[in-house]
């Protein structure tokens, strides 16, 4: 596995390899976990180099957000992207990335002011603009991304449609602890007790997916309510939202019977402490 750190420098080792070599892609901000090893085992299954970027990208955090406290750890990622069989990690700095602030801006509308990018403003302005820079950068054919950040995924895949880009999105199921937490990167910032409460994320997404099948409720209100209760009932937890939304346009549902979309979100983001938990499930309305 070779460890790069510019982009000239990345672009001469892949211009070495087989004209019909599929490079797999897995951009991520490092502090990698087993969800992260589920990309790289993804692109090595599908294609002959698999690319992996650990670059913690300051466009993406608003001021008062934990760019600086983003936990790294360099040696940790070198262990785990080894492992899970990266052959080229991309490791830049800010300053490789942006020698200069952008000019340019890369603006997905309309899905990017739902959800995360309701609470988040800038944030997907700031995704959009590193990944098509490390599109560009990777030229890849194949783009993993986990379904934890689903929203995320429709923004990408809305962004390379719309512009032409020559990669394939592939959305990747999101990876979940033994007693149900989504992983993530942010997980370490909580206190064990905050931990044990944002369990109610992940049962409470369960339970609703169950409910659904079982009692067929019909009004999305409803649905938001139950839901809302639930996850107010733990005492550490501050709903910052909790939407049901359609997949991946992000429309508005009101009843489900008159749903066009194939597919719901719920998805919910919420406060434990300091920290920004996000979760979701997504629900085939036809037959689930
Ligand atoms: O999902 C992430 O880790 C980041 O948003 C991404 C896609 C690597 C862009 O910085």
């Amino acid at each position: 596995m070779k460890v790069i750190r510019t982009i000239s420098e990345l672009r001469s080792e892949l211009k070495k390899r087989p004209f019909d070599a599929l490079v797999g892609f897995v951009p991520t901000m490092g502090f990698l976990h087993a969800g992260h090893a589920s990309l790289l085992h993804k692109a090595r299954e599908e294609c002959q180099i698999v690319v992996l970027s650990i670059f913690v990208n300051p466009t993406q955090f608003g001021p008062n957000e934990d760019f600086d406290k983003y936990p790294r750890n360099e040696e940790r990622d070198l262990a785990i992207a080894k492992e899970a069989g990266a052959d080229i990690v991309f490791f830049p700095q800010v300053e490789e990335i942006y020698p200069r602030p952008s000019k340019t801006e890369v603006i997905v509308s309309d899905i990017t002011t739902k959800l995360c990018g309701a609470s988040r403003p800038g944030h997907f302005a700031g995704v959009t603009l590193v990944v098509s820079k490390l599109f560009n950068i990777v030229q890849p054919d194949k783009a993993y991304f986990g379904m934890k950040d689903a929203q995320q995924v429709a923004v990408i895949t809305q962004m390379v449609n719309d512009l032409n880009m020559p990669v394939e999105i592939v959305p990747c199921p999101i990876l979940r602890e033994e007693d149900g937490l989504a992983m993530s990167s942010r997980n370490v910032y909580l206190s064990s007790e905050q931990r044990n409460e944002a369990l109610v994320l992940s049962r409470t997404l369960m339970e609703t997916k169950q409910w659904l099948i079982t009692d067929a409720p019909n009004l999305v209100s409803d649905i938001r309510e139950r839901i809302t209760n639930q996850i107010s009932a733990s005492p550490l937890a501050e709903i910052d939202y909790v939407e049901v939304l359609s997949y991946p346009a992000l429309e508005t549902v009101e009843r489900l019977d008159d749903q066009e979309s194939e597919s719901l979100i719920i998805a919910l983001a919420v406060k434990f402490g300091a920290t920004r938990l996000i979760d979701n499930v997504i629900i085939s309305i036809k037959g689930n």
